[in-house]
């Protein structure tokens, strides 16, 4: 029998969802359901039917024309909310700003004047390099507002990876900064630009906030400053109404290959799926509460509960630039008890990180406005649950465990913090509206308690719409293993009382503090060094950030393997991915373990990684190479 937590009593005496009556309505008549939630949208044209197609074809809200960025501003200030803060930018270097609905809306008009006057179109795409800046959100809904579509790339990111998401989406605009802060340090923004933008490149115009006042080459005809490019005066630029199936933004992730896929979200059912999740998940109340979404924008999180749904609800949100432990360890709880926020919701890596420093530093602030608190990205053990609700929650608030991904768009499963019975660590129960299901390896529904597949097997507003120029990917990867359903690539188990536990990825991606990360992806960074001549990845558990990614690389006969190289190749794949991709560990060996017909045997690798035993090697040609080989690498962890 596992711990279960009911909602704290005073928490579920006042929250607005309190039985089961949505999903009963979604059971009824999903359609209904889904446009009765549609509606709580500004439609310029209002829709002629709510879904068509099937899961690889789906249009939502058909016939239905609005736009984003007026149904998460215009909409606010016409009814008269134009004075309430839609962020409380918390930067870098005590650099802080409120941001009001009004000014808001003033500074996106601008930016859209700004880029329209450089071309801009409907259907454009305009990649976005930024620190976490009010400049950000911005310019995302600078392009919603022209109906052009937008690509955010993590500020994390090499100028490699900048450049091949440039590449595949064909940007013609870049919005980049003079550089990022990052405790204390400066990233390279417009350096990486630069390098990302050599040679042949789709980009006419760069766009540059001034961010850190550091020295960059600016080239001319290419790049403009931002401040100087956008008017400082107010201008009327109207929202364009587009079609509910318009691209809205891609957002590239990483699959089990080394090419990321551009994930294609479009208006009406993103939109739609983020505003209903964001007040059913977090029991919004956007005239008092004060909510803070701790994830970058560069990742989806950020894009869905920093950006469209907190403002397509008038919500008012944190926007923080900076990390949990700079410049001190109670960094959160400081801007928790500066701006009183009411919902936190963070990635676990980051509890387990607090849980560790020490619950002194939360003890240091008056964190006693938090009410809910959520998690995201990743399986959170019971033992840091536990803490997050005890030492952060002070035991009055519910936690709410969300499992979803870039491509299902917003949150598919969470416990409602007014309804269920939370247990640690699992990720409870579908949302209304959502078809998920565990089924086993031939696609059928498990019948009752065991593990399987998590799978959703109706089209959901929020959905991908396609992998962008790959149509042949975005059905071979999502809907191929089980036909006639969407499969998620994570493994389930359903309990005895029918609640859902993610247990992870069982493809080869890697989940390194929440961020997603192909093993390929880092193989292909690793063999791209003249010094490698076969490398294979594997993620292995790691107590802080979940995953860690543990390498096993052979060198070209004439290297040599010295504590010089292991730090060369780190770099390397810093260089090539971006810091997140660095290898924790890497171990040299003189040949991988391979079967008869020569294919990498990555499981024996991640028994190694974890330090398993390794039962019957025998039939391997190198079986005693593997035994020092795991020797090692327990020496190495
Ligand atoms: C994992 C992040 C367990 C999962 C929003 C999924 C989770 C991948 C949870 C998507 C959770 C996300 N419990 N695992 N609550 N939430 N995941 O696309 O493996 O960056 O497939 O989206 O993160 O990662 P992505």
């Amino acid at each position: 029998m596992s711990d279960v937590h009911p909602p704290p009593a005073d928490f579920a005496a006042r929250a607005q969802i309190r039985d089961t009556s949505l999903h009963e309505e979604a059971l009824a008549d999903r359609e209904a359901f889904w446009a009765r939630q549609a509606r709580s949208l500004d439609w310029a044209t209002p829709f002629e039917r709510t879904v068509e197609g099937d899961l690889t074809d789906a249009r939502w809200f058909v016939g239905g024309e609005l736009n984003a960025a007026y149904n998460c501003l215009d909409r606010h200030v016409e009814a008269g909310l134009g004075d309430r803060v839609a962020y409380h930018w918390e930067g870098e270097n005590d650099d802080r700003r409120s941001i009001t609905y009004a000014q808001l809306l003033d500074e996106v008009q601008r930016v859209a004047a700004t880029l329209r006057d450089l071309g801009v179109r409907r259907g454009d795409r305009v990649a976005i390099y930024l620190p976490m800046v009010p400049e950000l959100p911005v310019s995302m809904l600078a392009c919603a507002r022209l109906g052009a579509a937008h690509s955010v790339v993590f500020g994390g990111f090499s100028a490699t990876s900048l450049r091949d998401r440039i590449e595949d989406a064909g940007c013609r605009v870049l919005i980049t900064a003079d550089g990022g802060f990052r405790r204390g340090g400066v990233v390279p923004l417009k350096d990486n630009a630069d390098e990302a933008l050599a040679g042949d490149t789709p980009v006419e115009h760069v766009l540059v906030v001034r961010r850190t006042g550091a020295e960059v080459r600016m080239q001319d005809g290419r790049d403009r400053w931002y401040h100087e490019a956008v008017p400082a005066e107010p201008v009327a630029i109207p929202a364009v109404p587009v079609d509910s199936e318009q691209l809205l933004f891609l957002l590239y992730t990483s699959g089990t290959t080394a090419k990321p896929k551009g994930v294609m979200h479009t208006t009406g059912g993103y939109l739609t799926h983020v505003a209903a999740t964001t007040r059913w998940t977090f029991d919004l109340r956007p005239d008092t509460d004060v909510f803070w979404c701790a994830a970058d924008i560069g990742w989806v999180t950020g894009h869905s509960y920093i950006v469209y749904g907190p403002l397509a609800n008038a919500a008012t949100s944190v926007l923080f630039e900076g990390t949990p432990d700079h410049p001190g360890r109670d960094r959160f709880w400081e801007v928790v008890e500066r701006y009183g926020v009411t919902i936190l919701y963070t990635a676990p890596t980051a509890i387990r990180s607090f849980m560790k420093w020490g619950r002194e530093h939360v003890d240091a602030h008056d964190v006693s406005s938090l009410r809910l608190l959520g998690t995201v990205g990743e399986p959170i053990n019971p033992a840091a649950w536990v803490w997050y609700r005890d030492v952060v929650g002070g035991g009055r608030c519910p936690v709410v465990d969300t499992w979803w991904q870039t491509e299902t768009g917003g949150q598919m499963l969470t416990p409602l913090p007014g309804v269920h019975a939370a247990k640690p660590g699992c990720a409870m129960q579908p949302l209304p509206g959502f078809g998920v299901e565990v089924v086993d390896e031939h696609g059928q529904p498990l019948p009752g308690p065991g593990d399987g597949y998590l799978t959703i097997r109706q089209p959901w507003p929020g959905m991908l719409r396609g992998v962008w120029g790959d149509p042949q990917r975005f059905r071979d990867t999502y809907f191929s293993r089980f036909p006639g359903r969407y499969f998620a690539g994570d493994g389930a188990r359903i309990d005895e009382d029918g609640d859902i536990w993610i247990l992870g990825r069982v493809d080869d991606v890697m989940n390194v503090a929440g961020h997603r990360i192909s093993t390929a992806e880092v193989e292909s960074a690793l063999v791209s060094h003249e010094a490698v001549a076969e490398a294979a990845v594997v993620g292995r558990s790691d107590e802080t950030s979940g995953q860690a990614i543990a390498a096993f690389v052979t060198l070209r006969g004439e290297h040599d393997d010295g504590a010089d190289l292991e730090q060369t190749l780190r770099t390397h794949v810093g260089k090539v991915l971006g810091p997140i991709a660095k290898p924790k560990t890497i171990l040299f060996t003189p040949d991988l373990p391979k079967t008869r017909s020569g294919k990498i045997m990555r499981r024996l690798l991640r028994d190694i990684a974890e330090g398993r035993d390794l039962g019957d090697t025998t039939t391997l040609a190198n079986a005693e190479m593997m035994t020092e080989l795991s020797e090692r690498a327990a020496a190495a962890r």
